[in-house]
């Protein structure tokens, strides 16, 4: 039996690396983790709710080479946000692994 891998199938799979773009998070897991942590009922990719739209945000610190650092912080220390006018402790993404949330925040950043 042969159990090398064929060319063909090391082709094809350097063929998809290519293609993803430098900095691709992992869009399925992002959207995934969001919605594990209640983020959506007050934020949407493209429509302000309670929260600024990812797009909005996405814009305001576009350029910004701090934007991730900010963002992880944000995400990660209960920071005091104004919810309907009264303060509230902003919710954490719900996990303990910083890759993950670094994929949250680079999805995020590219709305
Ligand atoms: C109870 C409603 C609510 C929930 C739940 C919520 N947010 Fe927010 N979020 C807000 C509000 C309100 C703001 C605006 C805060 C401000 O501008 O002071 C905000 C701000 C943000 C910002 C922009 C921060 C900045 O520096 O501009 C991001 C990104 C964000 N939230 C992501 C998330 C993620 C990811 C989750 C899930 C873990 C989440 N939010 C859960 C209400 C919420």
């Amino acid at each position: 039996m042969n159990a090398r891998p064929s060319a063909l199938a090391l082709l094809a799979a350097a063929l998809v690396a290519l293609s993803l773009p430098a900095q691709a998070a992992d869009v399925a897991a992002a959207e995934a983790l969001a919605k594990k942590s209640n983020c959506m009922k007050c934020h949407s990719v493209a429509a302000k709710k309670e929260g600024p739209s990812f797009k909005e945000t996405a814009a305001k610190y576009k350029g910004k080479g701090d934007a991730e650092q900010k963002l992880v912080v944000h995400l990660t220390t209960s920071p005091k946000v104004k919810v309907d006018g009264k303060d509230e402790e902003h919710d954490n993404l719900k996990t303990k692994n910083e890759a993950d949330v670094k994929n949250v925040v680079q999805w995020i950043l590219s709305q």
